[in-house]
């Protein structure tokens, strides 16, 4: 492809260009579009078995059944990236059942499992707000029909799973008690939350999501977006964040080294010890402690299906 034939579709999609079909794409785009779903794809179903480990200390009925709706939405959001997938020609059997647990491509946050069910509240409030500030950015402005089309009941959910989060924090601030948990967990959730958005502008040469519009937002634009909704309501419920808001700058500001280097053991932030995004990147692929066990929980029901079939054959 030549530097021509890109920027053609690049300026199209610019100027309000959908894409719907493999032939309006060019290679990069078509890369570009796989890459991005299958972060989206991987996402979405590694944020379950998280969930999973906490669902059943839900204090009552109601909370247990919002948390159960919540990982069948998430499983249907997967579903979603993962069908696209299919259609853009991946394997997706491959994927889901066949690839190494250290090559999926959920976040870092989610290799690892709830200590307790306020946890699972902090997990909705703030890394599912990750999700919604990012899936809804694709939303708006994403060059690519199809997945813009399906993005209408995913925006939707998402806010949902981010209010349920809202409602659990807020209501565990009653007691003295889960009050320290909820301070507890976005002690360490808050900054893992940022990681979602990826490396700072200023590190990035040139990203294809931005020129081929499958995103319309910078990875610091959807972090400040993120912040301008999380610092506040955390704040109201008088949780402490290390984040505020800089009059003089107009934008939000982290308060702590960002990134900075993480204890996944005790699942503390090392403050006194600043990190590059190199170093956080080398610390995403050496993944967390559960990354294993939770990618074999999603595959084992297929290979055991495969071994039964095999030995009735
Ligand atoms: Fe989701
Ligand atoms: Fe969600």
């Amino acid at each position: 492809m030549s530097i021509k034939e890109a920027e053609v579709l690049q300026e199209k999609v610019q100027n309000g260009f959908m894409v719907e079909r493999m032939e309006d794409m060019n290679d990069e785009y078509l890369k570009a579009l796989k890459q991005t779903l299958a972060i989206v794809g991987d996402t979405e179903l590694l944020s379950v078995p998280p969930l999973l480990t906490v669902y059943d200390q839900a204090p009552n009925l109601n909370y247990k059944i919002t948390a159960l709706a919540v990982m069948q939405d998430e499983i249907g959001h997967a579903h979603i990236a993962y069908r696209l997938l299919e259609d853009l020609g991946e394997d997706t059997e491959e994927m889901l059942y066949r690839r190494p647990p250290n090559r999926w491509k959920n976040p870092y946050a989610f290799d690892f499992k709830l200590d307790n069910w306020v946890e699972l509240g902090v997990f909705n409030g703030l890394f599912d707000r990750s999700g919604y500030t990012l899936l809804g950015d694709a939303y708006e402005h994403t060059s690519y029909g199809p997945w813009k089309r399906a993005l209408v009941k995913v925006d939707k959910e998402e806010l949902f799973h981010l209010r349920n989060g809202e409602i659990i924090m807020k209501n565990a601030m009653k007691n003295p008690e889960t009050a320290k948990q909820v301070q507890v967990a976005v002690d360490w959730m808050f900054l893992m939350a940022l990681e979602f958005f990826g490396v700072a502008d200023n590190l990035k040469s040139r990203s294809a999501q931005l020129d081929y519009r499958l995103k319309g937002r910078s990875n610091d634009e959807l972090r400040q977006k993120w912040l301008s909704t999380a610092v506040p309501f955390c704040e109201s419920i008088g949780i402490k964040v290390p984040a505020h808001y800089d009059e003089e700058q107009g934008k939000y500001v982290i308060d702590v080294p960002f990134p900075c280097k993480f204890d996944p053991e005790n699942k503390k932030w090392l403050t006194d010890q600043p990190d590059t995004w190199e170093g956080a990147i080398e610390r995403f692929k050496q993944r967390g402690p559960q990354n294993k066990e939770f990618v074999t929980r999603i595959q084992k029901g297929a290979w055991e299906l495969e071994q039964m079939r095999a030995e009735e054959a």
